[in-house]
């Protein structure tokens, strides 16, 4: 029997090289060779900032293309759309029950969704109060003979630890949060473990929602009795792909226009990203930017060429624009073949493989569910 895979893309915009390189392209060769089923997470896509109800539908099928111009085949893999299979937010208040508040705060996603500094609590409270003993003493030094008042002071004092510490911040940002930013891993376990799968294909962001997966499969196996494998992540060596208007940060959907390739953008489109492409160097080392672009050269140009423009910066030779120039070509070529694809995919037929996907997914979602209901003795 083949092992079971379970991954998904959230339908927020269009899909960018970083999904394909993280994601997509391990699906389509795994495809072959494990028993697959990629959702389109529509559900994880209402926590996005970029959700607008109006636009929802139209991205779920844009997503739906991009997977089967990239290559995905429905005969080999079972595509659907999430929400297509409500067995999925079921799942995930049974598994809510059993998740641990602290695990999720710890997620590093969720702390830079909500501007929390991916540090620590107990050195976040050091540090916290070390600056406000330091603002204490600044302000009794300034105010030493000024004889303020016990409430000026304190008002004084108030004002700039709201301004030069940062846990008012961290808990104005908390208070305003969105609950579903922090639920979103129990979701995401939902959808992997009510398939019972053993292997999870993501990029590096998602590594850490893997193992709250695992976690939370190996507890509920530990208290109700043996139900789920545990899964593991399955990563690429272009696991991580940056941004090229700020190759310190991921490239992002949620990001602007130029820090991303869209798999769908025209060749023009294509040339001018990647010829804009932040190069800048910090002294003597390989900057962010030009690294993240020996990365995509070998994933799209091939290990000859990687090895010929690796040589040449090497010995100082190096043209960046020319690197940025052959990589351009091999964007476009690369793509050309699910360029042709993308244009031949009518909505309907697309609207049918995922109706078919759906009817596929469902009674194994609905086994899953109904044993995981009797063991939880709710049925
Ligand atoms: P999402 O939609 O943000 O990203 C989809 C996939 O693309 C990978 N990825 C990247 N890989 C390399 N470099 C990048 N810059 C880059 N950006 C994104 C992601 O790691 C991911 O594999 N929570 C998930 C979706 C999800 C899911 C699941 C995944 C929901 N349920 C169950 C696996 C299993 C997410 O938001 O991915």
């Amino acid at each position: 029997m083949k092992e079971r895979i379970f991954s998904g893309i959230q339908p927020t915009s269009e899909l960018h090289i970083g999904n394909y390189l993280g994601a997509l392209k391990q699906w389509v060769e795994l495809q072959n060779n494990y028993e697959c089923f990629f959702g389109i997470v529509d559900l994880h896509a209402l926590t996005s900032n970029s959700y607008e109800p109006k636009k929802l539908q139209e991205q779920i099928l844009n997503v739906a293309f991009d997977y089967l111009a990239a290559g995905l085949n429905p005969k080999k893999s079972v595509i659907f759309v999430q929400s297509h299979v409500p067995e999925h937010t079921e799942l995930m208040w049974l598994l809510n029950t059993i998740t641990p508040f602290g695990e999720l705060s710890r997620m590093t996603q969720w702390k830079e969704k909500v501007r929390i500094p991916d540090k620590d609590t107990r050195i976040l409270i050091e540090q916290n109060n070390k600056r406000i003993s330091k603002i204490y003493k600044d302000e009794s030094e300034l105010n030493k003979n000024k004889d303020l008042s016990q409430d000026k002071l304190y008002r004084l004092l108030s004002e700039r630890v709201e301004k030069e510490t940062l846990l008012p911040t961290i808990l104005y940002n908390l208070i305003r949060a969105n609950a579903g930013l922090l639920n979103y891993p129990i979701l995401m376990a939902a959808d992997i473990l009510l398939y019972k799968a053993c292997v999870v294909p993501v990029g590096e962001d998602q590594i850490q929602h893997v193992e709250l997966t695992r976690d939370l499969a190996r507890k509920f196996n530990n208290t109700f009795g043996q139900t789920f494998p545990e899964p593991k992540a399955k990563i690429t060596e272009a696991k991580r792909i940056m941004s090229l208007s700020d190759p310190a940060k991921k490239m992002s959907k949620s990001d602007n226009e130029k820090s991303c390739v869209f798999l769908s953008d025209s060749p023009d489109k294509i040339k001018e990203k990647i010829m804009g492409a932040v190069t800048a160097t910090s002294g003597g080392n390989e900057s962010p930017g030009v690294a993240n672009l020996f990365t995509l050269l070998k994933e799209f140009s091939g290990a000859e060429t990687y090895r010929k423009f690796h040589e040449e910066e090497k010995s100082g030779k190096i043209k960046y624009s020319e690197l940025k120039e052959q990589l351009t070509h091999a964007i476009i070529d690369y793509f050309a073949d699910y360029r042709k694809k993308r244009a031949k995919l009518k909505t309907s037929e697309v609207e049918k493989i995922l109706a078919q996907g759906a009817k596929k997914a469902r009674p194994i979602a609905r086994k899953t569910l109904k044993e995981v209901k009797e063991k939880m003795g709710l049925i």
